[in-house]
Protein backbone atom coordinates (compact mmCIF):
# COMPACT_ATOMS: atom_id res chain seq x y z
CA UNK A 1 0.00 0.00 0.00
CA UNK A 2 1.25 3.69 -0.81
CA UNK A 3 1.37 6.61 0.92
CA UNK A 4 -0.40 8.52 -1.58
CA UNK A 5 -3.26 5.63 -2.39
CA UNK A 6 -6.61 7.69 -4.20
CA UNK A 7 -4.66 10.77 -4.18
CA UNK A 8 -4.24 12.68 -6.98
CA UNK A 9 -1.17 15.79 -8.28
CA UNK A 10 -0.53 17.78 -10.41
CA UNK A 11 3.16 18.45 -11.50
CA UNK A 12 4.26 21.39 -13.08
CA UNK A 13 7.44 21.63 -15.11
CA UNK A 14 7.37 17.18 -14.94
CA UNK A 15 8.82 16.89 -18.67
CA UNK A 16 12.40 16.52 -17.14
CA UNK A 17 14.70 17.00 -14.51
CA UNK A 18 13.78 17.25 -11.09
CA UNK A 19 10.03 17.79 -11.67
CA UNK A 20 10.40 14.37 -13.36
CA UNK A 21 11.82 12.56 -10.48
CA UNK A 22 8.49 14.41 -8.24
CA UNK A 23 6.37 12.79 -10.69
CA UNK A 24 7.65 9.21 -10.67
CA UNK A 25 7.93 9.35 -6.68
CA UNK A 26 4.05 10.34 -5.79
CA UNK A 27 3.01 8.00 -8.92
CA UNK A 28 5.60 5.31 -6.96
CA UNK A 29 3.27 5.71 -3.85
CA UNK A 30 -0.15 5.30 -5.62
CA UNK A 31 -0.78 9.18 -6.38
CA UNK A 32 -1.87 9.74 -10.00
CA UNK A 33 -0.10 12.28 -11.66
CA UNK A 34 -1.14 14.86 -14.17
CA UNK A 35 2.46 16.03 -16.03
CA UNK A 36 2.37 19.67 -16.89
CA UNK A 37 5.21 21.08 -18.86
CA UNK A 38 5.60 23.33 -22.23
CA UNK A 39 7.62 20.71 -23.13
CA UNK A 40 6.66 17.18 -24.39
CA UNK A 41 5.73 14.79 -21.63
CA UNK A 42 5.20 11.60 -22.50
CA UNK A 43 8.23 9.91 -21.03
CA UNK A 44 7.59 10.88 -18.30
CA UNK A 45 4.39 9.58 -18.29
CA UNK A 46 5.51 6.31 -20.50
CA UNK A 47 7.52 5.00 -17.42
CA UNK A 48 5.16 5.94 -15.07
CA UNK A 49 2.41 3.71 -16.78
CA UNK A 50 4.72 1.19 -17.88
CA UNK A 51 5.27 0.91 -14.01
CA UNK A 52 1.93 0.23 -13.26
CA UNK A 53 1.44 3.76 -12.25
CA UNK A 54 -1.39 6.04 -13.34
CA UNK A 55 -0.39 9.47 -15.29
CA UNK A 56 -1.81 11.97 -17.68
CA UNK A 57 0.70 14.37 -20.02
CA UNK A 58 -0.74 18.03 -19.86
CA UNK A 59 0.94 20.60 -22.15
CA UNK A 60 0.29 23.50 -20.08
CA UNK A 61 2.09 26.80 -20.02
CA UNK A 62 2.03 28.31 -16.15
CA UNK A 63 2.09 31.80 -17.06
CA UNK A 64 -0.94 31.47 -18.97
CA UNK A 65 -3.98 31.50 -16.68
CA UNK A 66 -6.52 30.08 -19.81
CA UNK A 67 -3.24 27.20 -20.09
CA UNK A 68 -3.37 26.38 -16.03
CA UNK A 69 -7.34 26.56 -16.14
CA UNK A 70 -6.99 24.00 -18.85
CA UNK A 71 -4.46 22.18 -17.17
CA UNK A 72 -6.53 21.41 -13.42
CA UNK A 73 -9.80 20.62 -15.64
CA UNK A 74 -8.06 17.97 -17.33
CA UNK A 75 -6.82 16.51 -14.18
CA UNK A 76 -10.21 16.74 -12.27
CA UNK A 77 -11.93 15.27 -15.31
CA UNK A 78 -8.99 12.36 -15.77
CA UNK A 79 -9.06 11.75 -12.09
CA UNK A 80 -12.30 13.25 -10.22
CA UNK A 81 -10.12 15.46 -8.13
CA UNK A 82 -6.85 17.42 -7.12
CA UNK A 83 -5.44 16.63 -3.95
CA UNK A 84 -1.79 17.63 -4.66
CA UNK A 85 0.00 20.68 -6.00
CA UNK A 86 3.62 20.58 -6.73
CA UNK A 87 4.39 24.11 -8.35
CA UNK A 88 8.02 23.05 -9.71
CA UNK A 89 8.05 24.91 -13.23
CA UNK A 90 10.42 27.43 -13.38
CA UNK A 91 12.72 29.24 -16.11
CA UNK A 92 16.07 27.99 -14.00
CA UNK A 93 18.27 25.88 -16.27
CA UNK A 94 18.22 27.20 -20.00
CA UNK A 95 19.08 30.58 -17.85
CA UNK A 96 22.59 32.25 -18.86
CA UNK A 97 24.71 33.45 -15.69
CA UNK A 98 24.89 37.35 -16.34
CA UNK A 99 25.86 40.20 -14.15
CA UNK A 100 22.49 41.85 -12.54
CA UNK A 101 23.33 45.06 -14.55
CA UNK A 102 23.38 43.08 -17.66
CA UNK A 103 19.63 41.06 -16.96
CA UNK A 104 17.10 42.71 -19.72
CA UNK A 105 13.75 44.00 -18.70
CA UNK A 106 12.08 41.36 -20.18
CA UNK A 107 14.49 38.33 -19.01
CA UNK A 108 13.74 39.81 -15.70
CA UNK A 109 10.00 39.96 -15.78
CA UNK A 110 9.81 36.07 -17.77
CA UNK A 111 11.11 34.67 -14.52
CA UNK A 112 8.59 36.72 -12.27
CA UNK A 113 6.33 35.47 -14.64
CA UNK A 114 6.83 31.83 -14.12
CA UNK A 115 8.99 31.52 -11.32
CA UNK A 116 6.28 32.84 -8.80
CA UNK A 117 3.79 34.37 -10.75
CA UNK A 118 2.98 30.53 -12.04
CA UNK A 119 2.77 29.33 -8.66
CA UNK A 120 0.06 32.01 -7.76
CA UNK A 121 -1.81 31.16 -10.69
CA UNK A 122 -1.67 27.10 -10.05
CA UNK A 123 -2.67 27.62 -6.53
CA UNK A 124 -5.39 30.21 -7.38
CA UNK A 125 -6.87 27.76 -9.69
CA UNK A 126 -6.59 24.27 -7.67
CA UNK A 127 -7.55 25.78 -4.45
CA UNK A 128 -11.26 25.53 -4.95
CA UNK A 129 -11.31 21.95 -6.17
CA UNK A 130 -8.85 21.12 -3.07
CA UNK A 131 -11.73 22.96 -0.88
CA UNK A 132 -14.39 20.98 -2.12
CA UNK A 133 -12.75 17.84 -0.16
CA UNK A 134 -11.56 19.99 2.71
CA UNK A 135 -7.75 18.52 2.00
CA UNK A 136 -5.36 19.45 -0.02
CA UNK A 137 -0.86 19.83 -0.56
CA UNK A 138 0.43 22.64 -2.12
CA UNK A 139 3.91 22.09 -2.78
CA UNK A 140 6.19 25.45 -4.11
CA UNK A 141 9.74 24.77 -4.90
CA UNK A 142 12.16 27.33 -3.55
CA UNK A 143 15.94 27.03 -3.90
CA UNK A 144 18.70 26.63 -1.43
CA UNK A 145 20.25 29.70 -3.08
CA UNK A 146 17.88 32.16 -1.54
CA UNK A 147 19.87 30.91 2.25
CA UNK A 148 22.66 32.67 0.99
CA UNK A 149 22.28 34.49 -1.94
CA UNK A 150 24.00 33.59 -5.40
CA UNK A 151 25.96 35.92 -7.82
CA UNK A 152 25.14 36.12 -11.36
CA UNK A 153 21.26 35.06 -11.13
CA UNK A 154 19.23 38.08 -9.44
CA UNK A 155 16.10 37.38 -11.42
CA UNK A 156 15.89 33.55 -10.31
CA UNK A 157 16.92 33.92 -6.72
CA UNK A 158 15.17 37.12 -6.67
CA UNK A 159 12.48 34.83 -7.42
CA UNK A 160 12.59 31.86 -5.54
CA UNK A 161 12.71 34.20 -1.97
CA UNK A 162 9.75 35.25 -3.00
CA UNK A 163 8.44 31.84 -2.77
CA UNK A 164 8.73 31.34 0.90
CA UNK A 165 6.91 34.49 1.38
CA UNK A 166 4.02 33.43 -0.65
CA UNK A 167 4.21 30.30 0.93
CA UNK A 168 4.24 31.79 4.26
CA UNK A 169 1.35 33.94 3.69
CA UNK A 170 -0.89 31.76 1.68
CA UNK A 171 -0.24 28.87 4.53
CA UNK A 172 -2.39 31.56 6.31
CA UNK A 173 -5.57 32.35 4.25
CA UNK A 174 -5.85 28.13 3.20
CA UNK A 175 -5.04 26.34 6.56
CA UNK A 176 -8.61 26.79 7.60
CA UNK A 177 -9.35 24.71 4.42
CA UNK A 178 -7.80 21.97 5.30
CA UNK A 179 -4.82 22.97 2.99
CA UNK A 180 -1.29 22.80 3.71
CA UNK A 181 1.11 24.81 1.56
CA UNK A 182 4.98 24.43 2.37
CA UNK A 183 8.07 25.20 0.24
CA UNK A 184 10.82 22.75 -0.95
CA UNK A 185 14.55 24.15 -1.00
CA UNK A 186 16.95 21.96 -3.33
CA UNK A 187 19.96 22.28 -3.07
CA UNK A 188 22.49 22.26 -6.54
CA UNK A 189 20.98 19.34 -8.04
CA UNK A 190 22.84 17.17 -11.01
CA UNK A 191 19.26 17.49 -13.44
CA UNK A 192 19.51 16.48 -16.79
CA UNK A 193 18.85 20.49 -17.57
CA UNK A 194 21.98 21.73 -15.24
CA UNK A 195 23.99 18.57 -16.43
CA UNK A 196 23.58 20.06 -20.23
CA UNK A 197 24.79 23.76 -19.06
CA UNK A 198 28.01 23.35 -18.63
CA UNK A 199 28.47 27.56 -17.77
CA UNK A 200 26.61 26.65 -14.16
CA UNK A 201 27.99 22.85 -13.65
CA UNK A 202 32.06 23.28 -14.24
CA UNK A 203 32.65 26.43 -12.05
CA UNK A 204 30.68 25.45 -9.05
CA UNK A 205 30.01 21.96 -8.98
CA UNK A 206 33.26 21.05 -6.82
CA UNK A 207 33.12 23.97 -4.99
CA UNK A 208 29.41 22.98 -4.37
CA UNK A 209 30.37 19.53 -3.05
CA UNK A 210 33.34 20.87 -0.73
CA UNK A 211 31.22 22.67 1.64
CA UNK A 212 28.22 20.26 2.27
CA UNK A 213 28.24 18.03 5.33
CA UNK A 214 27.57 14.80 2.93
CA UNK A 215 30.58 15.45 -0.01
CA UNK A 216 28.91 14.37 -3.03
CA UNK A 217 26.61 15.52 -6.29
CA UNK A 218 22.67 15.85 -5.47
CA UNK A 219 20.50 14.16 -7.40
CA UNK A 220 16.85 14.71 -8.53
CA UNK A 221 16.38 11.16 -6.64
CA UNK A 222 18.00 12.88 -3.61
CA UNK A 223 14.56 15.30 -3.26
CA UNK A 224 12.14 12.37 -3.61
CA UNK A 225 11.53 12.29 0.12
CA UNK A 226 10.80 15.16 0.82
CA UNK A 227 8.11 15.57 -1.50
CA UNK A 228 6.19 12.70 -0.57
CA UNK A 229 6.49 13.65 3.03
CA UNK A 230 4.73 17.29 1.93
CA UNK A 231 2.60 15.68 -0.39
CA UNK A 232 1.54 12.81 2.53
CA UNK A 233 -0.58 12.39 5.53
CA UNK A 234 2.73 12.20 7.38
CA UNK A 235 2.86 16.42 7.75
CA UNK A 236 -0.83 17.22 7.81
CA UNK A 237 -0.12 19.35 10.81
CA UNK A 238 2.88 20.95 8.97
CA UNK A 239 2.37 24.34 7.09
CA UNK A 240 4.23 27.61 6.15
CA UNK A 241 7.34 25.99 5.91
CA UNK A 242 10.50 25.21 4.36
CA UNK A 243 12.34 22.22 4.07
CA UNK A 244 16.24 22.79 2.89
CA UNK A 245 17.59 19.27 1.18
CA UNK A 246 21.17 19.79 0.05
CA UNK A 247 23.42 17.61 2.42
CA UNK A 248 23.73 20.01 4.63
CA UNK A 249 25.16 22.68 3.04
CA UNK A 250 23.28 25.64 4.44
CA UNK A 251 21.53 25.23 7.34
CA UNK A 252 18.72 28.02 8.22
N1 LIG B 1 18.77 21.78 -10.30
C1 LIG B 1 19.06 22.56 -9.28
O1 LIG B 1 20.23 22.73 -8.88
C2 LIG B 1 17.97 23.28 -8.52
C3 LIG B 1 18.29 23.85 -7.28
C4 LIG B 1 17.30 24.53 -6.57
C5 LIG B 1 16.02 24.61 -7.10
N2 LIG B 1 15.74 24.05 -8.29
C6 LIG B 1 14.36 24.16 -8.78
O2 LIG B 1 13.85 22.87 -9.04
C7 LIG B 1 12.94 22.94 -10.15
C8 LIG B 1 13.37 21.97 -11.25
O3 LIG B 1 14.71 22.23 -11.60
P1 LIG B 1 15.48 21.46 -12.78
O4 LIG B 1 16.90 21.45 -12.42
O5 LIG B 1 14.79 20.17 -13.10
O6 LIG B 1 15.32 22.56 -13.93
P2 LIG B 1 14.72 22.56 -15.39
O7 LIG B 1 14.91 23.96 -15.89
O8 LIG B 1 15.28 21.45 -16.18
O9 LIG B 1 13.18 22.26 -15.14
C9 LIG B 1 12.18 23.21 -15.15
C10 LIG B 1 10.99 22.65 -15.89
O10 LIG B 1 9.97 23.68 -15.92
C11 LIG B 1 9.46 23.73 -17.24
N3 LIG B 1 8.90 25.06 -17.51
C12 LIG B 1 9.58 26.22 -17.73
N4 LIG B 1 8.71 27.20 -17.99
C13 LIG B 1 7.46 26.68 -17.90
C14 LIG B 1 6.16 27.20 -18.07
N5 LIG B 1 5.96 28.50 -18.39
N6 LIG B 1 5.10 26.38 -17.89
C15 LIG B 1 5.28 25.07 -17.60
N7 LIG B 1 6.50 24.51 -17.46
C16 LIG B 1 7.57 25.31 -17.60
C17 LIG B 1 10.65 23.43 -18.13
O11 LIG B 1 10.24 23.06 -19.45
C18 LIG B 1 11.33 22.31 -17.37
O12 LIG B 1 10.80 21.05 -17.69
C19 LIG B 1 12.91 24.40 -10.58
O13 LIG B 1 11.86 25.06 -9.90
C20 LIG B 1 14.25 24.91 -10.09
O14 LIG B 1 14.23 26.31 -9.90
C21 LIG B 1 16.68 23.40 -9.02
Amino acid sequence: MGRLDGRAAIVTGGAQGIGAAYAQGLAREGAAVAVADILDTSDVVTAINDNGGRALGVSADVSDNDSVAALIDAAVSEFGNVDILVNNAAIFASLDLKPFSAIPDDEWDRVMNVNIGGLFRCARAVVPEMQKNGYGKIINISSGTVFNGAPMMLHYVTSKAAVLGFTRSLAREVGDMGICVNALAPGFTLSEGIEANASYVDPVKDMIVASRAIKRGQTPEDLVGALVFLASADSDFMTGQTMLVDGGHYTH
